[in-house]
């Protein structure tokens, strides 16, 4: 124990680190899915988040905070840094040439890429350039989300979408940026979860969160519970059941919101916990979008021992038939996941 006026030591030490570039290329000799290719998309990936990181942190001093004054597919109001964070997505993935198709929650349609290049490996890379964009403005935690699938190494050019929107269970890799008070990559390529944390004085991202599992006692739960009145009374009976103390130990769960879903996600897979976004009278398909929001996250909370549904159904089995499709979301601890589904079902204690 230390007295009260006895700092304890804190090392700084840098410790023996493994970057994420480093880390990418080791899994290419383990694993023969990772080709080159596709550790050149995902370091075309790190690239952008590197991007987008540097212009988030001086948001405040440049003229990027604010909206653009245009409204998105989603009928939403563009913030300058949705649109600066799709920009240079876009960007990497052009001049990296790996990636033939992308659909991003800014553009209405998908866009083809890189159509001319020779290459048999097609990939196709879903993302929410900016998660949480209102959060830009008070300067809390936003993120970036990104799927990606492999393409047919034929098909018409016409019906790309059709072949490009696969159920969850066919991404081959999912990650998000958390743009937290430091800066987190996380993915999975379906071998379980790694999160690096980025060294702004080296400016490389490095192994920091090996073989995320998400812990077995649930301690946070998060939801927009201004929207109580309109959820349906199943789920009000769970949100009471979630409130109630632990009748063993005499705990209870905590609330939290930062109403940015990656930070509530990152928070809640490393603390144990679950985040809802159900379905209300207003967004009677809940609010987030199953192909660049739902897919990746519920892939990533798999890989770490947690689970993601609808309420009634896995996310990861949903057959997509619109890029832009909203679905209701429960996604966390397994337990907790399982537990909502029980009480939609009419089958929950009281
Ligand atoms: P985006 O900024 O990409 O449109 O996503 C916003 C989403 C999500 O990040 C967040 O959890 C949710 O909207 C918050 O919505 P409410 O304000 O309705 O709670
Ligand atoms: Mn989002
Ligand atoms: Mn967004």
């Amino acid at each position: 124990m230390h007295s009260d006026h006895e700092i304890p030591p804190i090392s700084n030490a840098i410790e023996p680190f493994i970057t994420l570039e480093q880390f990418i290329l080791e899994q290419e000799d383990r694993f023969p899915h990772s080709t080159g290719a596709f550790s050149r998309l995902l370091r075309d990936l790190s690239v952008a988040a590197k991007i987008i990181n540097r212009n988030i942190r001086r948001a405040g001093l440049l003229d990027i905070v604010g909206e653009v004054g245009t409204v998105n597919v989603q009928g939403e109001m563009q913030k300058k840094l949705d649109v600066i964070a799709e920009r240079e997505l876009e960007r990497a993935l052009r001049k990296g040439g790996e990636c033939c198709l992308i659909g991003s929650e800014e553009q209405p349609e998908t866009i083809p890429i890189n159509q001319n290049r020779e290459t048999k490996e097609r990939y196709a890379i879903f993302f929410d350039p900016l998660d949480g964009s209102s959060n830009t403005d008070v300067n809390a935690s936003v993120g970036t989300i990104f799927s990606i699938y492999h393409l047919p190494e034929e098909y018409e050019p016409a019906h790309v979408l059709d072949v490009a929107l696969q159920p969850g269970t066919q991404q081959v890799a999912a990650g998000y940026v958390a743009y937290g008070s430091s800066t987190m990559f996380v993915y999975t390529t379906g071998d379980g979860v790694n999160g690096f944390t980025l060294d702004p004085s080296i400016g490389e991202f490095l192994l920091s969160h090996p073989n995320v599992r998400i812990p077995s006692t649930p301690q946070m739960y998060s939801i927009n519970e201004a929207d109580f009145d309109d959820f349906d009374a199943s789920l009000q009976a769970y949100l009471r059941w979630l409130k109630r103390r632990n009748p063993e130990t005499g705990a209870r769960i905590r609330s939290r919101y930062i109403g940015a879903f990656v930070s509530d996600f990152h928070r809640n897979l490393l603390t144990g916990g679950i985040y809802m976004y159900p379905a209300t009278a207003a967004s009677p398909e809940g609010k987030l979008r199953l192909m660049y929001e739902a897919n990746p996250m519920a892939l990533i909370v798999e890989q770490a021992g947690g689970a993601a549904s609808t309420g009634s159904k896995r996310i990861l089995d949903l057959a997509p038939t619109d890029l832009h499709q909203r679905v209701p979301l429960f996604i966390g601890s397994r337990s907790l996941v399982e537990k909502a589904e029980a009480f939609l079902r009419g089958e929950g204690e009281a």
